[in-house]
């Protein structure tokens, strides 16, 4: 007879936190979001450790070298994508390692002969209003001037202009050479009363800029995630395919740690990438895997060498695995599950192996809801999809700007090896859909904000760090009319497209 688990498949929207006692200690800026990535022995020490509980999803929509450093500036890590070639992810990996804060790669380069159309579309699309000009409109190439939105009047000027015609030329910039550190670039910047410092080589190649606003943000990153190198940390997706050719790539590009993405992890083909990595590396890389969604699933990851093991089937918002194949769990039911076969494991092996809950966020007390239900970290696609530093395009739809986000199981991604089953069949079926998500700025901004509302809610319960919220959070789960209950209601809103985050 088949296995029933007892009791329903519950979301995170079916629940709430019940309040504890809030000591005057409790103050978010007491509260350490700081978190194990990978397993560790009782007594000691994880080998990586995020100060925030946020990685962004393995996906062509979410995880490229620009979100991975903005992520790692806040203390959060990013699993750079595979769905691309080996050689591909690892030039990601690389970029990120080789980022020097402050020295700003631009990815909105124009050329001489290109218009002022372009100049707005590109503005558009990417929200920069800072444009270098190069001779072959690559990032490295012949400096040739700088646009800013100082340059051109939109009202006025022709959109067929060329850029040489309104560009301010390299002749009249100050720039500097490449062995200049970033204070002294920033020295420059303040002598010479300007916002963008072209940093350029002893053969007149665009090296970089340094961008006056961002020296003072550097400044003022507490909690960002280096390698003994100084270096941004970063991780890379990989599949159950090619591993043994994607793997040595990826660890010679330095990725911190490596995470299987798939979309069902209890199956022997996880075991055998596990086992490959242990045999050709030992421990010394560091690899999570996953999905599961019940605490057999968690086990056999944990049993066979996994480094953290991620929960989440059909939870996703641009899934549809559920419907498609009639697989899954509600993510919360999930990840209680989970995590007490977590917590059981640590007593019985003295191993502790951190749990990611992977997908399903849509408001920010569902981050403290999984939290307080055991993750010890949170993987987030749609959530990250919205930002700036996301690699897809801006657009403006019917008058809104929104982000397009599309599933790995899509037939935009093509990520069949993310579904692999064995053989050599390719699926006939997709997994996830194409979507757009409402664009919502830098990524900066919304982290801070979302995570002030964890540290907010963990005061709520008396909790000064992750781990005293697991053991001291009273969870009641909800009627759906106390759901009602628990928005506006009853009353004539103003103004119903109010913002309810306060932003400085
Ligand atoms: P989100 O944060 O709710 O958008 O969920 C992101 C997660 O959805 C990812 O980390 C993956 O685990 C999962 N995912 C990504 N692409 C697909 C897909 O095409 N089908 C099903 N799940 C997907």
């Amino acid at each position: 007879m088949a296995t029933f688990f007892e009791g329903e498949s519950h979301t995170f929207s079916e629940y709430l936190l019940v309040p504890g006692y809030t000591s005057s200690q409790n103050i978010p800026a007491n509260v350490s979001l700081d978190t194990p990535l990978v397993k560790y022995r009782k007594g000691e020490e994880p080998s990586i450790k995020l100060h925030i509980p946020m990685v962004s999803a393995i996906m062509q929509a979410v995880s490229g070298p620009r979100l991975a450093i903005a992520l790692a500036q806040e203390g959060g890590i990013s699993f750079i994508y595979g769905s691309q070639t080996p050689d591909d992810e690892a030039a990601m990996v690389r970029e990120v390692k080789s980022y020097k804060a402050g020295f700003v790669v631009s990815d909105s380069t124009l050329t001489p002969e290109m218009t002022l159309a372009d100049v707005l579309e590109i503005r558009d699309r990417t929200g920069h209003t800072t444009m270098p000009v190069t001779e072959d409109g690559t990032p490295t190439g012949k400096f040739c001037g700088i646009v800013t939105s100082r340059d051109y009047r939109v009202s006025r000027d022709d959109r067929g202009k060329k850029v040489k015609e309104f560009m301010t030329p390299a002749s009249e910039c100050v720039t500097t050479g490449t062995d200049t550190s970033l204070k002294v670039c920033n020295d420059i910047i303040w002598d010479n009363k300007i916002n963008t410092l072209p940093v350029v080589d002893k053969d007149g190649n665009l090296s970089s800029l340094v961008f006056r606003k961002d020296y003072d943000s550097h400044k003022s990153r507490p909690d960002e995630l280096l390698d003994e190198h100084k270096r941004y940390l970063v991780g890379a997706g990989i599949n159950t395919r090619d591993y043994a050719e994607r793997v040595p790539k990826l660890v010679d590009a330095g990725a911190d740690v490596l995470c299987i993405d798939s979309s069902e992890g209890y199956s022997e083909w996880q075991k055998l990438t596990l086992e490959w990595i242990r045999e050709n590396y030992g421990d010394s890389v560091k690899v999570g895997a996953g999905n599961v969604v019940d605490a057999e699933g968690f086990r056999f990851l944990a049993d066979c060498g996994a480094d953290f093991v991620k929960v989440g089937i059909g939870g996703g918002s641009i899934c549809i695995t559920r419907e498609q194949k009639g697989i899954g769990r509600g993510q919360a039911s999930a990840l209680i599950d989970v995590c007490r076969a977590r917590d059981e494991y640590f007593e019985e092996t003295g191993v502790y192996v951190p749990v990611c809950s992977d997908g399903g966020i849509v408001y920010d007390y569902h981050m403290t809801l999984a939290l307080a239900m055991g993750a010890d970290f949170l993987m987030l696609g749609r959530y990250f999809a919205r930002f700036d530093e996301s690699p897809t395009r801006r657009l403006n739809v019917n008058g809104s700007y929104v982000k397009e986000y599309w599933g790995e199981g899509s037939a935009r991604a093509r990520n069949w090896a993310r579904y692999d089953l064995g053989g050599s069949k390719k699926l006939s079926f997709v997994e996830g859909v194409d979507s757009y998500v409402p664009y919502a700025g830098p990524l900066k901004d919304n982290v801070d904000t979302s995570l002030t509302k964890v540290r907010s809610t963990m005061c709520n319960c008396g909790a000064l760090n992750l781990a005293e919220l697991r053991q001291k959070a009273k969870l009641t789960l909800v009627s759906s009319t106390s759901l009602v209950e628990g928005g506006a209601h009853d009353v004539i809103l103003k103004d119903s497209n109010s913002d309810v985050n306060f932003r400085s």
